[in-house]
């Protein structure tokens, strides 16, 4: 059997009772390394749940998880992700893949980010599309998360947007020279996403103008779940000089507001910031 076990947002702590016997009872574990991190390392899970974890990057997963899938087959195998098993689309895939070669499969849910964002103080039922933010290189500049924005804040929406992450990532010229040497991880911060998303704008268009400028009203999350989480209500534009500190960081862009939301943003607002102001009210 495959068991996908959520490891939740915060330490090693945040397993579930249920996440831990089935881990405990695995023939094998695996980490997933590559959709999302723990303040903590490897070494740190191993030590709290008392048994080695087999790293499992982007390639092994994407392509060579037949090795795995055999052994669950037979075995019972460990297939850990930090947040919930679901809150990368990736994983739906490896199930998939289980599922056509007849493996039998179990998922034991945690908190993800998707749902954490809560935190903050917008309703979960107001928001819209989820985004990706990548990285942009100096000749792939994707702007399609914008759009998505602003079909969000026209319908009143907020707008989640998830920050690009590069771990094991090679140079073009180690590419093609097949060399497996990778650079150091990489974790958008609210501060360049917000200056992405500013980039990003036809300010051309007065329709866009009016849709998402840098007066709109966002939140910078970072380390949501641990004791060390950030939250700051700011602007886009004023956002972009704010450090919200180590990953992980996520951005939400502001929708229409209810009282009630408004209230809960002025706790976490940024000096000189006045959300009632800035909110656009439903
Ligand atoms: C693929 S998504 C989330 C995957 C994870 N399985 C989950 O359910 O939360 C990864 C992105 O979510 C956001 N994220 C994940 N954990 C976070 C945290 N604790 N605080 C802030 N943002 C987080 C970051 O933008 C990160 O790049």
């Amino acid at each position: 059997m495959l068991v996908l076990i959520g490891l939740g947002l915060g330490d090693p702590q945040d397993i579930t009772l249920k996440g831990l016997d089935f881990l405990k009872r695995s023939e094998k574990a695996y980490l997933e390394s590559y959709t999302s991190i723990l303040s903590c390392g490897k070494s740190e899970l191993e030590k709290a749940y008392g048994r080695q974890l087999i790293e499992a990057d982007r390639d092994y997963v994407e392509q060579q998880c037949d090795q795995m899938l055999e052994e669950a087959k037979t075995s019972l195998i460990s297939f850990l992700v930090v947040g919930d098993p679901f809150g990368a689309t990736t994983h739906t895939d490896l199930v998939l893949r289980a599922k056509q070669k007849g493996i039998e499969c179990k998922v034991i849910h945690n908190a993800s980010i998707m749902n954490a964002v809560g935190v903050c103080g917008l309703q979960l039922y107001n928001f819209g599309e989820t985004v990706s933010i990548p990285f942009w290189t100096d000749n792939w500049k994707p702007t399609s998360f914008c759009d998505k924005i602003i079909r969000n804040r026209k319908n009143k929406l907020h707008t989640l947007c998830l920050l690009d992450i590069k771990v094991k990532e090679q140079s073009e010229e180690n590419l093609v020279r097949g060399r497996k040497i990778y650079e150091p991880p990489r974790f958008m911060t609210v501060s360049q996403a917000s200056k992405q998303v500013l980039s990003s704008l036809d300010v051309s268009d007065e329709a866009t103008k009016e849709m998402l400028s840098p007066k709109t009203l966002c939140i910078g999350l970072s380390r949501v779940g641990t004791d060390n989480q950030q939250i700051l209500v700011s602007t886009l534009e004023e956002i972009g000089d704010c450090d919200l500190g180590a990953p992980l960081h996520s951005l939400v862009i502001v929708g229409g507001v209810h009282p009630l939301e408004v209230e809960y943003l002025q706790y976490y607002s940024a000096k000189g910031i006045n959300v009632e102001k800035l909110a656009d009210k439903i």
